[in-house]
């Protein structure tokens, strides 16, 4: 037989939790860390909800052993997590800082301590202030050599004990959003060719990473991370179609092609030769890619929600930088590409407060698309719902998480019925956290936190939740009792 097909959940599968380190950690100053490009982009008025920061964020830098024990207590098989690298190298590079290397350490063996899997992101976003002012950041080519140097110098020091690594969080989204809408660092507004150059520096980190890793620990399992967002055509138009194919080019497997493939769609590229934003390449990049892609184990995948695609005028919609950060239903807009495709809102599916629609068979989606076009196993590394939870009587009743997660998890088990090799999914988040332009209120996780936007809010106490004991009893019988 071609392949062994699985009946349900297999029995080493990783039932997860995640977070990243600037969203949880605080500390943010402490035991010599430097400043990072979000440390800074925080303090700009108005680009986060009510100016909140991740100063405090949920104090994991000092709680961490009660939340691991809470982990513990809940079952968790794996808990993924991100490194801060201006704890590592203050200043992007040059002097390592112990202190920060022996926060993970901690981290990592308070997790095995107990059994819990440690699945590392190596980036989720906070990158060192420094290297902006060195020399812009992910802008120059020079990046990647200090982005490896930094990788080495964890796996070196962890990779004796860590076997799952995550190279990037989400390159699509903090590209975009840093280049094309203004709302990560360094707010760049469509600035396309600066984009498609980032993205391309990035590549060659992540490829450079894997290749490094993979010859320190070849037995190590990697990936990438990346925000999927499954396309569906408007309607039965052929134009509509195009969109989607165009979409997809262009929105998921411009970067998802780079990490299984170690190439760039062409029809993509064509489009941008067209616009003259085309990457510069430098000799023996594509080799790189190529063999990196060869040694990627899985695809991680980041799902929240699917998209609809739709024929745009040239005149049409262009990118905004607008979005519901405050949680008022129905305030988001649509967004496009002037010439190729919008994407308005899909009227057979529900939405969340903050506008982003909730549809389950989407996860199913991801892990078919991504088992027929590369044929790679998928880590689910973040699926959630952001809600405005309430403490009463000392408790958290979130059924509506518990819903939604419970529907995913359904897909997810046909997913794998239907052949696809998922090996963890991880929830996101594990406790509260700060939703990077949503403040505190937009909350995910499965341990509530008490505090608010207001720094000085709060007793930063955990509660668990409801969602907490069912997922507690979902791990214990292997996703059997949902
Ligand atoms: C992903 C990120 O984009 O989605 C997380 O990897 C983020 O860091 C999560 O928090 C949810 O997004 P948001 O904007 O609701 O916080």
């Amino acid at each position: 037989m071609y392949f062994e097909k699985s009946k349900g959940f297999p029995q080493d599968f990783l039932w997860g939790s995640a977070s990243a380190a600037y969203q949880v950690e605080g500390g943010w100053d402490a035991d010599g860390k430097g400043v990072s490009n979000w440390d800074k982009f925080v303090r700009i008025p108005g680009k986060t909800f009510k100016a909140t920061t991740g100063d405090k964020a949920v104090d994991h830098y000092h709680r961490y052993k009660e939340d691991v024990k809470l982990m513990a207590e809940m079952g968790l098989k794996t808990y993924r997590f991100s490194i801060a690298w201006t704890r590592i190298y203050p200043n992007g590079n040059g002097e390592v800082n112990e202190a920060g290397l022996q926060f993970y350490d901690n981290l990592i063996n308070e997790l095995l301590k107990y059994g819990i899997e440690p699945m590392v992101t190596v980036y989720h976003w906070d990158m060192p202030q420094a290297l902006e002012d060195q020399y812009h950041g992910w802008e120059s080519r020079q990046i990647v050599d200090d982005y490896v140097n930094y990788a080495k110098t964890l796996f070196e020091r962890y990779g004796d004990r860590v076997k799952y690594w995550i190279t990037m969080n989400e390159q699509n989204i903090f590209t975009s959003f840093g280049w094309l809408k203004g709302m990560h660092p360094p707010g760049k507004e469509n600035d396309m060719k600066t984009f498609y150059q980032v993205n391309h520096h990035a590549n060659m980190a992540h490829a450079k990473t894997v290749l490094a890793l993979k010859e320190m620990y070849p037995d190590a399992k990697v990936g990438a991370s990346f925000a999927y967002s499954p396309c569906y055509a408007y309607d039965r138009k052929p134009e509509n179609a195009m969109a989607k194919a165009d979409y997809d080019d262009l929105q998921n497997y411009w970067w998802m092609d780079v990490y299984a493939y170690g190439r760039y769609p062409r029809s993509a590229w064509a489009y941008l030769e067209s616009q003259g934003v085309t990457p510069q390449m430098e000799d023996g990049d594509e080799d790189i890619l190529k063999k990196a892609a060869a040694l990627v184990d899985f695809m991680g995948v980041n799902y929240y929600q699917t998209c609809v695609a739709e024929y745009n005028d040239i005149n049409g919609v262009g990118m905004t930088n607008t979005m519901n950060n405050t949680g008022e239903k129905g305030t988001a807009q649509v967004q496009g590409v002037p010439g190729l495709y919008k994407n308005p809102a899909n009227d057979f599916l529900p939405t969340t407060d903050w506008d982003w629609t909730i549809d389950p068979m989407g996860i199913r989606m991801c892990c078919r698309d991504i088992t027929s076009r590369y044929d790679l196993p998928v880590v689910i590394s973040e699926n959630g719902l952001g809600a405005f939870d309430k403490v009463e009587d000392g408790q958290v009743h979130d059924p509506y998480r518990i819903a939604y997660l419970k529907a995913h998890i359904e897909e997810l088990k046909k997913a794998i019925d239907d052949g696809c090799r998922v090996l963890a999914y991880c929830t996101w988040s594990y406790t509260d956290l700060l939703s990077w332009l949503n403040g505190y209120q937009k909350r995910y996780g499965f341990v509530y936190v008490d505090r608010e936007e207001d720094e000085n809010s709060g007793t930063l106490n955990r509660i668990p939740k409801d969602s907490y004991y069912w997922y507690k009893k979902v791990i214990e019988t292997n996703g059997e009792e949902l």
